[in-house]
């Protein structure tokens, strides 16, 4: 007798679904079709000869290294030079602090496996980063959420959601946002770290983009800002309630699936068991060649070139959202990052208005996709990252074009 797959699999897999962004892609990478949509760094730059000579010098120094197993934790030189760049952001961490993992969407995973049970309630920004919502909606967790402005997550809000709903952690995103664009303040940070400890919440950072900023004053983040609240911090110190968490994938590459977790040592200890269950450890080939790219100062040479790459791309879309978006649109105007939020008036649904831009061939991503709860019809993301200035320019006229007929049609 054969049953039915579906009556076969376990609870957690209910609220699991493929992201809209990832089926959004399949069409938007149709001949013609102009993609704001992916969240996919600039093709172009991937530094190809470099990561080419460092393949050639790993497999012919330390080949069968490379192609073995390897320590749960990481590879130690690796772990060492991200101890490093953390400490340039006065993150004071020492080798027992970092985990190596494959990409920062596993460190959601893995953070959401050891601290989550079912029904467990999780505090995320609106919208969040739609790859959080897959990893945590997997151990059954669910969501209450605080609104964001142009300086990140309103926080004034947090304390009041704390109150209703006890949750597990807070999900922040602190630097140019996704999908939003939009970076928490100081006074925010300081105010989240402070009701976190108030309420003994812990805070999970997630911040991909911090690097990638283009202009302004560089913001402490939320784990030096918790770490330092009573002058705590000293070197080899690392103590505190939150988890951070960053990747390779938007300055170097993402193909090679590279990120790490920063976290109290009892915390990373826990999380090495989850990564044993899961993969037993990160691509050794990977992080051994990660490594010999940017082990002499490559990728802050790299990150100032992209950096330039994206302002430019940046300011060529703002400038032309300016010039043929209808007066009704809205959006953020980032100081860094991959992405931007485009507010929509309440009448134009943004998965109507997809249809439209396909015809046009210009594809975005609507808002709906990162809200836990289905809202976000009247907003989009755009990425400014992916595309060369011509293609922006064209993509963003057809996009307008797509508004304004849209706007023309009766409600
Ligand atoms: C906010 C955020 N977190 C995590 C990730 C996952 O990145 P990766 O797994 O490539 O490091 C992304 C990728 O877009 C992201 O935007």
């Amino acid at each position: 007798m054969t049953t039915s797959w579906e009556y076969r699999y376990a609870q957690r897999t209910k609220g699991m679904r493929s992201s809209a962004i990832r089926d959004l892609l399949k069409v938007a990478s149709q001949p013609g079709v102009i993609s704001l949509a992916g969240g996919m760094p600039a093709p172009e730059l991937f530094p190809l000869k470099e990561v080419e000579e460092a393949c050639i010098r790993v497999l012919r120094d330390r080949g069968s290294d490379a192609l073995q197993y390897s320590t749960t934790e990481g590879y130690p030189p690796l772990r060492e030079l991200i101890v490093e760049k953390m400490s340039r952001y006065g993150i004071l961490a020492t080798l027992d602090n970092v985990l190596i993992t494959s990409g920062s969407q596993q460190a959601l995973d893995l953070v959401g496996k050891v601290l989550l049970d079912p029904g467990d309630v999780i505090i995320v920004e609106a919208p969040t980063y739609v790859g959080a919502i897959q990893a945590f909606t997997a151990y059954q967790a669910s969501y209450a959420s605080v609104p964001l402005d142009d300086e990140g997550m309103v926080v004034d809000l947090l304390e009041q959601r704390i109150i209703e709903t006890h949750p597990k952690f807070t999900y922040v995103l602190p630097n140019f946002h996704n999908p939003a664009g939009v970076t928490l303040s100081r006074e925010r940070r300081e105010r989240l770290v402070s009701l976190s400890r108030q309420y003994g919440v812990p805070l999970v950072e997630d911040d991909p983009y911090g690097e990638l900023r283009f202009e302004g004053e560089h913001i402490a983040p939320i784990v030096v800002i918790d770490a330092n609240r009573n002058g705590e911090q000293r070197e080899g110190y690392f103590k505190g309630d939150v988890v951070y968490m960053s990747t390779l994938s938007k300055t170097l590459s993402p193909g090679l699936r590279l990120g790490w977790i920063v976290a109290p040592v009892e915390v990373v200890d826990k999380l090495v068991q989850a990564k044993q269950g899961a993969d037993l450890h990160t691509n050794t080939f990977s992080q051994m060649v990660a490594y010999e790219v940017i082990r002499d100062g490559f990728l802050e040479k790299h990150v100032r070139e992209i950096r330039d790459v994206y302002r430019q791309r940046r300011d060529a879309m703002l400038a032309t959202m300016e010039e043929c978006f209808p007066e009704e649109v809205s959006w953020t105007r980032p100081q860094g990052g991959l992405f931007l939020w485009v507010k929509l008036p309440e009448a134009v649904d943004s998965q109507e208005l997809l249809e439209k831009a396909l015809q046009e061939k210009v594809a975005f991503v609507p808002g709906t996709a990162f809200y836990a709860d289905g809202r976000g019809r009247d907003a989009m993301r755009l990425t400014f990252a992916t595309c060369s200035i011509e293609k922006i320019d064209q993509g963003i006229r057809r996009l307008g074009k797509a508004i304004t007929h849209r706007l023309k049609q009766p409600a």
